[in-house]
């Protein structure tokens, strides 16, 4: 009931102030939230954390945010984690998460990362899903990172700038010289986003961890001690109050 009246409440503000035009997530804390809450397999963790982002795109459409970036495992997850583990997360990417964006109209798919470090089958049912969502009108951009470093995104768009110069034959003392940032920017993963003007970073944890390097340049972040299954819509509408008013003190 004061949960509710809060809610509206905090709506009511964020309604009234500048709002961003792509929030990222990272969603952290999967498998702390799972031993806290006693689970004795901590990979329920991540199921209720793919549920829980189905949640968190609705309190966003609902908010108007119109582009979605969430960081659902790093290449580093993927290469370091035991495969067990690796496993159900691409399990929940190509069923939870790939199912629920074919369902849910409001959204485009897009996929961020190494996709030779995923599965066979979970790249497939993730650009079966791409496919699926391109043609929607009126659809906001959702962002699935997976497999995904930021570094490696810059590294392969310069190398996407090379091979296209090379097709070209140009030369490459020119193709340094004339390098700029809009060349990268057209080479990135998803081409024509906007930038990220908010990162939110659940689960306590103050780092970057080589999310999204080319593309939160000029973000505000906002860290969330929640873990993310426990991340609630008030957590999100309190992280659009601060940003908003900070954009309407710095751009009136
Ligand atoms: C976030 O939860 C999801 C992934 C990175 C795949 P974690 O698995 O990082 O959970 P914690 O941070 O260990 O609690
Ligand atoms: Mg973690």
């Amino acid at each position: 009931m004061i949960y509710g009246l809060y809610k509206r409440s905090l709506r009511r503000q964020v309604a009234k102030l500048p709002q961003p035009k792509h929030v990222a997530i990272v969603m952290d804390g999967n498998r702390r939230w799972a031993r806290q809450a006693g689970l004795s397999d901590v990979r329920l963790g991540h199921r209720f954390g793919a549920q829980h982002l189905e949640q968190f795109l609705t309190w966003c459409a609902g908010a108007g945010i119109t582009c979605v970036t969430a960081w659902v495992a790093s290449a580093d997850n993927i290469s370091r984690r035991d495969s067990a583990e690796v496993d159900y997360l691409m399990q929940l990417a190509e069923t939870v998460i790939a199912d629920h964006v074919r369902r849910d109209h409001r959204w485009r798919l897009h996929v961020a990362g190494q996709l030779d470090l995923l599965p066979d089958s979970t790249a497939r049912a993730l650009k079966e899903a791409v496919e699926a969502t391109r043609d929607r009108v009126n659809a906001g951009d959702l962002t699935i990172a997976i497999g995904y470093s930021g570094r490696l995104e810059v590294v392969d768009a310069l190398r996407g700038v090379l091979d296209e110069a090379a097709a070209s034959g140009r030369d490459l003392t020119d193709v340094a010289a004339e390098l700029t940032e809009d060349d990268i920017t057209r080479h990135l993963y998803v081409p024509g986003l906007p930038d990220a003007d908010l990162v939110i970073r659940t689960s306590g944890e103050l780092r970057m961890s080589d999310f999204l390097l080319w593309q939160a340049t000029h973000s505000d972040i906002e860290f969330c001690d929640l873990y993310w299954p426990a991340f609630r819509e008030i957590d999100l509408l309190r992280a659009l109050r601060t940003y908003g008013r900070r954009k309407a003190l710095t751009h009136p």
